[in-house]
């Protein structure tokens, strides 16, 4: 497993240019209230190319590939409360680091490590603080130029060479995302189970009810924590895109849209299943469910090796205009052709998010969305519905190994022409999608999309 980050780090090392440095820290803790700090997150580059948890953490790599790590010091009287600590010496053979320091030295060591560099790397915008201590390591250094020492004269953002690297995921990567899709897919099934089953038994079920048997999946097969907050929405909150599992009624017939996935090992899963709490669709919950799962499998067949990031978008929106008029959610006495309502964008108050983002160690993972080599390619476009002027660029062109997800939906809010029948219905079906040459690989359909799928497992 060691070689797996020091490979990366020798990847990144070739990247950073003759002299160039590159300083990546891990995440800091953070106190919740008085002496309880919320459960610890490590920084998801510094954990990319070292594979330590640890808090209090820095990893310093140079052109040549001469790595330091800074970490924290062992300490017994912080053991005996925090735990265990790698500590400097074992960190050597542990993590292969060419050399490990206490984290007490940073601010002694790195200007020693600035000398005669030429150009010093660091993850802009994403540390607080970070960009006021490398100017404070400079300072150092350029205090000792009457010695004959050299100063780095340009600083570059880390960012821009790791998201690269992230973006398409290695072996084991996918490994591991494969492992957190099976676990999720695992705890939606149970929470779907868990529906109908308290249901069917006349019990009060709550969102909060599904949320603990999500939880309890997630933990129970190794998981540390989910990937983000779980929604569980139950009836029209599903129409609250960013509504978080609350204490509202699950009710027999209404729908339930839960949007939870674990992170297993630094790695994110993100699934989206919209299932009737009792087990059985209504017509018109039907009819939206069988369009929007029809649009994601428009996404699924744009998804492949060549094609562009938006092209699932674009397929998606496609079959949901079409829909929208077939079932007279829009009239096309007002809004015309499908054609027309995908130029118009007259969808965008039943369909208002994107329908993918790239996965990874973070659930939104790292990574240009515009392809790198024509991001000067800006076509300005005026968007239909707000006017703005937006500089166009043309999308990034997947690639196998590259991981995003295709979560269409629509949410249909009480409006005035909208048929009563469809009021307070959101639907969201999200899969996760590994890129491959000839098209893509869902790594979550371990819980079933199909209605009649979810049907009979609900029975
Ligand atoms: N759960 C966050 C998302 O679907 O993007
Ligand atoms: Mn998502
Ligand atoms: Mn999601």
């Amino acid at each position: 497993m060691t070689s797996l980050y020091a490979q990366r780090r020798a990847r990144l090392a070739a990247r950073l240019g003759a002299g160039g440095i590159a300083i990546i820290p891990t995440a800091p803790e953070r106190p919740r209230n008085r002496d309880s700090d919320y459960p610890y997150r490590h920084d998801s580059y510094f954990y990319y190319l070292t594979g330590f948890a640890e808090p209090g953490a820095c990893l310093v790599l140079d052109s040549e590939g001469r790595s330091t790590l800074f970490c924290l010091p062992k300490e017994l009287e912080r053991e005996i409360w925090d735990g265990y600590r790698l500590g400097p010496e074992a960190a050597v053979a542990t993590l292969a680091v060419d050399a490990a320091l206490p984290g007490t030295q940073l601010d002694a060591e790195l200007p020693r490590l600035l000398e005669n560099r030429r150009r010093v790397w660091f993850p802009f915008a994403t540390h607080e603080g970070l960009a006021a201590r490398v100017e404070g390591w400079l300072s150092a250094v350029r205090a000792r130029a009457r010695y004959g020492v050299l100063c780095p004269a340009e600083q570059a953002d880390a960012c821009l060479l790791l998201d690269e690297m992230r973006l398409v995921k290695d072996a084991h990567e996918l490994d591991v995302m494969r492992r957190a899709a099976d676990i999720s897919a695992r705890a939606h099934v149970r929470a779907m189970q868990r529906s109908s089953r308290m249901l069917r038994a006349g019990q009060d079920v709550r969102e909060y009810h599904l949320d603990a048997e999500l939880l309890a999946a997630f933990r129970e097969e190794g998981s540390q924590f989910p990937a983000y907050s779980s929604i569980v929405a139950a009836g029209a909150n599903a129409c609250v895109l960013h509504y978080r599992a609350d204490a509202a009624p699950v009710r027999a017939g209404e729908l339930v849209l839960i949007d939870a996935g674990c992170e297993l090992d630094g790695y994110a899963s993100d699934i989206t299943r919209t299932f009737p709490a009792d087990g059985r669709f209504s017509g018109p919950q039907r009819a939206l469910y069988e369009l929007v799962l029809a649009s994601q499998k428009a996404a699924i067949a744009a998804t492949r090796a060549g094609a562009r990031f938006n092209d699932p978008h674009d397929a998606t929106v496609a079959v949901l205009a079409q829909g929208l008029l077939d079932l007279q959610l829009l009239d096309s006495n007002q809004v015309g052709s499908a054609q027309d309502v995908v130029d118009s964008r007259a969808y965008f108050p039943f369909y208002m998010h994107r329908t993918s983002h790239w996965l990874g160690m973070d659930v939104h993972d790292c990574g240009s969305y515009v392809e790198p080599g024509e991001a000067s390619e800006a076509s300005p476009r005026r968007d239909p519905l707000s006017g703005e002027l937006i500089a166009h660029r043309p999308s990034r062109i997947l690639r196998p190994g590259m991981v995003l997800t295709i979560e269409p939906g629509l949410y249909v809010r009480a409006a005035p022409g909208v048929p009563e029948a469809f009021h307070g219905i959101g639907i969201r079906i999200e899969d996760d999608a590994v890129v491959t040459e000839g098209g893509c690989e869902l790594i979550t359909r371990g819980v079933p999309v199909e209605a009649d799928e979810i049907e009979a497992l609900m029975r």
